[in-house]
């Protein structure tokens, strides 16, 4: 069969040699070429790729390759490429000549063994042998289910890799894993058979035209955006995915993933990091790209339970049940809908909120990402002077069309009071239907473009794989950062029960949503159910704060939500206090994991906190610069410090880098600190310390058996660790237990086995250090979340 290809290969190429000199041979695999995605998109982009470039001096052989044995899989495969079609402007004569050509050089392998690679990489030689060409290069297209990659992978490194000076480029389509954990191990597999340049993730929302535009768009328009893109101007950035389809004939898919997974933690969040990124310098550096992309993952503010609203298309349970064979009782979790509240906390970007937004079953197809600038002007004259272009008074946004909608199409819509926009020759200005309103205005209060030619997503991207430009595509730090950001969400939503609604037009108005406080809440209250079902799982609003004693202190107990911003008011209360009767509130606070939430709820809900009186502290650190990340210091500047006003005299690092060293004893760090203290807060006793609990009943960082800090005249300690970093520095029991307010937070699964032991031991610092937490004359309260304390 291949020697019939080289023939049609001659013959084709005899005519181009003609035109020009022919120089390079690539070799394009698509793997999966009878499935879907193949059908749909894939073949008609490779014959736009075709189309583009064989007269270029490139010549092509396409393999579509399947499990399928030859017979039948040729025989799909031609079903497959039936329909494919020649652009608008091409005369159909030309376009059959070039569709036959296409199919000539198209044919169909079954690629199943060690050995079909093996053949198939043989064959190629051959053909290059026979025509004399130069490979340029070798295109993997993965089009199968991520379970198939490692196979596929490992034959293909083992024996299809191209001769010396030939590129090889395999193409992955999501999913990409499942969480950061998955997307991880996926990462490495592959990373053990490729190199990272040699892999092309798609994300099909890169290549979707309008989206493809945002950088450019930015940088071409510098002059008029540079004032205009940051928190002064910008009240909110939406980034919306609009679906009328449901889930239906995809079930044992979605069901796994929902809707945050199958398209906010990729799609979505891609257009969220173009719009909000720094802008390089250089638009088109892959590698510029994606440092600006990493820094604005690295800005992004976690995301908590109360940043999200989640719902289910209220038949999508019943086509679970049909499709994956579950019994009558089955009802899923999966989300079909959500929207999230993201915030960026840069200069650029702090306080404006991003609300990323999709679903399925809709009443509406469309998407957009759409800039909306504030409105700080007051206009003197009567509305009905108000011209479009001028008047500052009118909606002023920019939004980036993706597709479908009203519009139908993608496009660049600028609101004419804002400015001109410069767009590539590629775009025209557009008009639409007479009358059409566009996000609150005439489409005639808009400045107006549209791709003079539109492109499907995947003939874009394809072109960019052969192009070799990589700044389209995810790369393994990319996907880890997106995973790493999304996944503590996920997996705080995953028994949350989904609001159920009708679908379509009937949805009404239950999905809205409304956000404030860094929170996001459906403007409705929860209607009565839709369908019958199981009854949803419990809320957090649905338990009311539960107050007991544990170890004889009192306790607040709640879910977590709940809890954190009962202590956060409880913290402002005692400071208010404090300063009513001190003039000022000295704060004591833990690092690691569990008040993160609680530093976020200070920052962005307590507008009454007396910050300027504040006196922050540390109640441990590690033995790590300051600025390291995992010092307690740079958790507090990142999750409190930078968002609150504090006198920064206010603020009592604690000194673990003196004279360039790490906790050198000799440099009396510890010594300074207590003098420090001694010196500032009356008799040693602060107002409020905030304690943690280790699951081996640490607390600050006084592990069991320490020798220093669990008893005697010290005030602050230097400590071991058994976890890494070792070193640590630590306010002493005595100093802790001098504090007119202890409060203890206690949060996750992970501490139900020591939350229940420390409930029924008595007074062993030596064990567990936190059992020596026993304030003097002070009040001591635990706050534990229902997942902590319920065991
Ligand atoms: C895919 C998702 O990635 O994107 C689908 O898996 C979704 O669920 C699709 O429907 C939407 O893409 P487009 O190009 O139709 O907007």
């Amino acid at each position: 069969m291949w020697k019939m290809l080289i023939v049609v290969m001659c013959v084709a190429l005899l005519g181009c040699l003609q035109a020009q000199e022919l120089q390079e041979h690539v070799s394009i695999i698509l793997l999966g070429a009878t499935g879907d995605l193949a059908k749909k998109y894939l073949w008609q982009g490779l014959f736009q790729l075709y189309l583009d470039e064989v007269g270029r001096g490139h010549s092509f052989s396409f393999h579509g390759a399947a499990l399928t044995a030859p017979k039948q899989g040729q025989e799909l495969m031609a079903k497959a490429l039936e329909s494919l079609s020649c652009p608008k402007d091409m005369a159909p004569s030309h376009c059959a000549e070039e569709k036959d050509q296409f199919l000539q050089l198209s044919r169909y392998r079954q690629l199943k063994t060690a050995e079909d690679y093996q053949a198939l990489n043989k064959d190629i030689e051959a053909q290059l042998q026979h025509t004399g060409l130069r490979e340029a290069g070798r295109i993997f297209y993965f089009s199968v289910p991520p379970f198939a990659y490692a196979d596929i992978a490992r034959n293909i490194n083992s024996s299809c890799r191209p001769g010396p000076g030939a590129w090889l480029r395999v193409v992955l389509e999501k999913p990409f894993g499942h969480d950061h954990f998955s997307a991880q191990q996926l990462a490495t597999e592959l990373g053990s058979f490729f190199q990272e340049e040699e892999m092309y993730r798609v994300d099909h929302y890169l290549g979707k035209q309008a989206v493809a535009q945002i950088l450019p768009f930015r940088d071409q328009n510098r002059k008029a955006l540079d004032s205009l893109w940051n928190r002064h101007h910008v009240e909110r950035v939406e980034i919306i995915m609009k679906e009328t389809v449901d889930a239906e004939g995809r079930t044992s898919f979605y069901e796994e993933y929902g809707v945050i997974r199958d398209v906010l933690q990729n799609h979505l969040t891609e257009v969220l990091t173009l719009v909000a990124m720094e802008l390089p310098l250089n638009v088109s550096s892959a590698e510029a790209v994606l440092r600006h992309k990493l820094q604005l993952f690295q800005a992004l503010r976690g995301l908590q339970r109360g940043s999200a609203v989640v719902g289910q298309y209220q038949s999508y349970s019943e086509q679970v049940r049909r499709e994956l064979q579950k019994p009558d009782s089955f009802h899923s979790l999966t989300p079909t809908f959500a929207a999230v509240l993201v915030h960026i906390d840069n200069l650029r970007w702090e306080g404006v909120p991003f609300i990323l937004m999709s679903g399925k079953a809709l009443d509406e197809r469309v998407g957009y990402a759409r800039i909306l600038f504030k409105n700080q002007a007051c206009c003197v004259q009567s509305e009905k002077h108000w011209a479009a272009a001028q008047s500052q008074c009118l909606p002023r946004q920019l939004i980036f069309h993706i597709g479908h909608g009203d519009l139908g199409s993608p496009a660049v819509l600028v609101s004419r009071n804002l400015f001109r926009p410069s767009l590539p020759s590629s775009w025209k200005e557009m008009e639409g239907p007479p009358g059409l309103r566009l996000f609150g205005s005439p489409l005639s209060d808009y400045y107006a473009y549209s791709p003079v030619q539109e492109r499907d997503a995947h003939s874009v991207l394809l072109s960019h794989i052969f192009h070799g430009r990589k700044d389209s595509f995810i790369t393994t730090e990319n996907l880890l950062a997106s995973w790493g950001f999304w996944t503590p969400l996920l997996e705080s939503l995953a028994h949350k029960a989904p609001r159920l609604y009708p679908g379509g037009a009937e949805n009404g108005r239950l999905l809205d949503f409304e956000f404030s406080s860094g929170r996001l809440f459906f403007s409705q209250q929860q209607p009565e159910q839709l369908v019958p079902g199981p009854g949803p799982a419990p809320m957090p609003s649905d338990f009311q704060v539960l107050r007991a004693k544990y170890r004889e202190s009192p306790l607040v107990s709640a879910w977590s939500e709940e809890l954190i911003s009962k202590l956060a008011n409880d913290i402002e209360a005692t400071a208010v206090r404090a300063v009513r009767r001190f003039g000022q509130f000295h704060l004591a606070l833990s690092g690691g994991s569990s008040p993160v939430a609680l530093f976020q709820q200070l920052a962005t809900a307590h507008y009454g906190f007396p910050w300027a009186h504040t006196h922050l502290w540390l109640v441990d650190e590690r033995c790590v610069p300051l600025s390291d990340p995992e010092s307690n210091f740079q958790g507090l500047q990142a999750h409190l410090l930078q968002h609150v006003r504090v006198p920064y005299y206010n603020i009592h690092p604690m000194p673990v880098h003196l004279q360039q060293r790490l906790c050198a004893e000799e440099d009396q760090g510890a010594q300074i600190y207590a003098r420090e203290i001694s010196a500032l807060v009356a008799n040693s006793s602060f107002d409020l310390v905030l304690l943690g609990m280790g699951a081996d009943g640490h607390t600050a960082s006084l592990f069991p058996q320490s020798p220093t800090g669990l008893d005697g005249e010290q005030l602050v300690v230097l400590t071991t660790s058994p976890s890494q970093p070792h070193r640590r520095m630590s306010l002493s029991l005595p100093l802790i237990n001098r504090a007119k307010k202890v409060a203890v937070l206690v949060m996750g699964r992970m501490k139900r086995e020591i939350t229940a032991l420390v409930s029924r031991v008595g007074y062993e610092p030596k064990k567990w250090p936190i059992s020596g937490v026993l304030p003097h004359s002070g009040q001591l309260v635990w706050y534990m979340d229902y997942d902590a304390f319920l065991a």
